[in-house]
């Protein structure tokens, strides 16, 4: 395995301790995400007794293959926790989210849930957030008009860099779960996420974006060191 891949393991499996019998859970998304997945697989073979809600279609279909009891947030709207990946982390667990492109239901899942638990490699931690593109889910109607009025209000936020929709497979752009388009925006150094992120949900054609801010109560890091925990301060 990979050096990664085994960090990844690593925190998944610690995210496992703190999911207790009867719990209802969100499952997120992602590679990171997988492995909490496979690991409560193992789990619920062995007994546990959990409930949980997916994030995204793939993470649903592994779910399902392994034996894990499946819910909807509209049968089950409150959650106990969430474990997700990240595809950035800041000190004060401030998240960028959405490279696999769920994070629409990420965000509504980790919303719904009393507390949300990121797990991660030591390479997603980082100062600033913004080096990974920011990940905003807009909806297909007026996509040109949309991505003028993304980058002009993202440019009164202080940020600015090229912004591209994602492509998919063949000449198709991604096309996320609910049916939007991604715009992944190259914006740098995101010095004030607040801001962006309140300037963004003005936009009537963007859904969603990936600045997932107080969402995530605590972070299980995997690097050469072992495991680190850190809290959202205030959490
Ligand atoms: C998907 C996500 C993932 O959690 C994020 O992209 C991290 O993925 P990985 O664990 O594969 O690095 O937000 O929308």
């Amino acid at each position: 395995m990979l050096k990664a891949d085994e960090l990844k393991e690593e925190a998944a499996r610690a995210a496992l301790d703190l999911v207790e019998d009867g719990m209802r859970l969100g499952l997120g998304s992602g590679s990171t995400a997988a492995r909490f997945v496979a690991a409560l697989g193992e789990r619920v073979a062995a007994g546990l007794r959990v409930i949980c809600v997916p994030t995204s279609e793939a993470t649903r279909l592994q779910a399902e293959k392994l034996g894990i009891p499946l819910s909807t947030l509209d049968e089950t709207p409150e959650l106990n926790l969430t474990v997700d990946g990240a595809d950035e982390i800041d000190a004060e667990l401030r998240l960028i989210k959405g490279g696999g492109g769920a994070l629409l239901r990420e965000k509504i899942v980790a919303t719904a849930s009393d507390r949300m638990v990121v797990i991660a490699d030591e390479s997603k931690l980082v100062k600033t957030l913004g080096a990974f593109p920011l990940p905003v889910e807009v909806v297909r109607f007026g996509l040109l008009a949309t991505m003028r009025l993304v980058e002009a209000i993202a440019v009164e936020a202080g940020c600015h860099g090229e912004i591209r929709l994602r492509p998919g497979v063949g000449q198709a752009p991604f096309v996320t779960d609910q049916g939007n388009l991604i715009l992944d925006c190259a914006f740098g150094a995101i010095l004030e996420p607040e801001v962006l992120a309140f300037a963004l949900k003005r936009v009537p054609g963007v859904v969603e974006h990936g600045l997932f801010l107080g969402l995530a109560d605590l972070a299980i890091v995997a690097g050469s060191g072992g495991i680190k925990l850190l809290r959202r301060p205030g959490a």
